[in-house]
């Protein structure tokens, strides 16, 4: 299986380790991995011109088209991404923008999404849930197949690694994919 994993935080932070988490046990399955850190592409903002609705591909020249690419040669696509402000940051919000009038070729793809967010335990709670639920809206949209998702509870850059027992959740997700 092709497997494409999306960072979606704007720095090396605990949505990058659980993503490379999730590939690396993928990998030693046997699957062949790529990832890619939104921080580190060149993404413009959706201009909202609509051309994409005739052409069916956008008219920016940056990374979008080649991104997009790799998610349609994939059979699983992962996004990793912190909660801001009980959402996905920006960074993942315009990949999902920028995906207007061809999100339709990526029915039927397995999905899993890994979220991060400060807060702990009951705290959590709601913004875990306003995050489900846009998640619920857009693979909806997509089509795609949920695989599974994940919502870690982690603040400083890196302070994920301190929990075990939430990276081996993560784990566990991907030894269940088939
Ligand atoms: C602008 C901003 C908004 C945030 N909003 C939330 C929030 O609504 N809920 C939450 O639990 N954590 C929130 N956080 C904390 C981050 O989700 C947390 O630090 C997370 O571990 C960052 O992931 P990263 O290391 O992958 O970037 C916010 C952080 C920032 C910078």
């Amino acid at each position: 299986m092709k497997i494409i994993g999306i960072c979606g935080s704007p720095r090396d932070g605990n949505s990058e380790y659980m993503l490379r988490t999730f590939l690396k046990e993928m990998q030693d399955k046997g699957n062949q991995v790529e990832i890619v850190l939104l921080k580190n592409e060149n993404l413009l903002f959706c201009t909202g011109c609509q051309t994409c609705e005739t052409t069916k591909t956008c008219r920016l020249t940056d990374n979008m088209n080649k991104i997009f690419s790799k998610m349609l040669n994939s059979d699983l696509i992962v996004f990793s991404f912190p909660i801001y402000f009980d959402y996905m940051p920006a960074l993942m919000k315009n990949l999902i923008d920028r995906t207007n009038s061809r999100y339709e070729k990526l029915k039927n793809k397995k999905f899993v999404f890994l979220a991060v967010g400060a807060l702990k335990g009951k705290e959590a709670k709601p913004g875990q849930k306003m995050v489900l639920d846009q998640m619920k809206d857009i693979i909806g949209i997509y089509g795609l197949k949920l695989e599974g998702y994940y919502f870690a509870e982690a603040n400083k850059p890196g302070e994920i690694k301190n929990y075990p027992e939430q990276l081996e959740k993560i784990k566990d997700i991907a030894r269940k994919i088939k």
